[in-house]
């Protein structure tokens, strides 16, 4: 059996496409994945019950909203069907804008 031979230039392309590789792996790295589950406190329950049972909380949990965006979320979502009551409204916008406010560029 006559033994594989690799040319220069098919070793060099290796080499290059496993260090675009690791350079790829690290860059994923630097954006975490959005928590797969609501942060605690005073509103997750109404979160849990109104919002998640159409999508997964990584729709909220990846979101930096301010204030006004989180009413304009808010008043959609009731819309199409978010079971929100009047007293319920300003604690889950509350919860919301605190846990998934606005953040300052990284
Ligand atoms: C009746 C089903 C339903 C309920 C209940 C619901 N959503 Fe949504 N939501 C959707 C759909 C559908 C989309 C996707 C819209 C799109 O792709 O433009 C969405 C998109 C979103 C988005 C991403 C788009 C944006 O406006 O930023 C956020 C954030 C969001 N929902 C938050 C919430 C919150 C908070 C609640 C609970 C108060 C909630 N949703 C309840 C159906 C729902």
């Amino acid at each position: 059996m006559s033994p594989i031979r690799i040319g220069r230039p098919v070793l060099a392309a290796l080499v290059l496409a496993l260090l675009a590789r690791a350079v790829a792996g690290i860059a994923a790295a630097a954006v975490p994945a959005p928590p797969r589950y609501l942060a605690g406190g005073e509103g997750r329950e109404i979160a849990g019950r109104a919002c998640l049972m159409c999508h997964a909380a990584t729709l909220i949990t990846q979101q930096a909203k301010d204030s006004t965006g989180w009413e304009k979320t808010l008043a959609q979502m009731e819309k199409w069907g978010a079971p929100v009551t009047p007293a319920e409204h300003p604690k889950l916008h509350a919860y919301l804008w605190q846990h998934y406010g606005a953040r300052t560029a990284r």
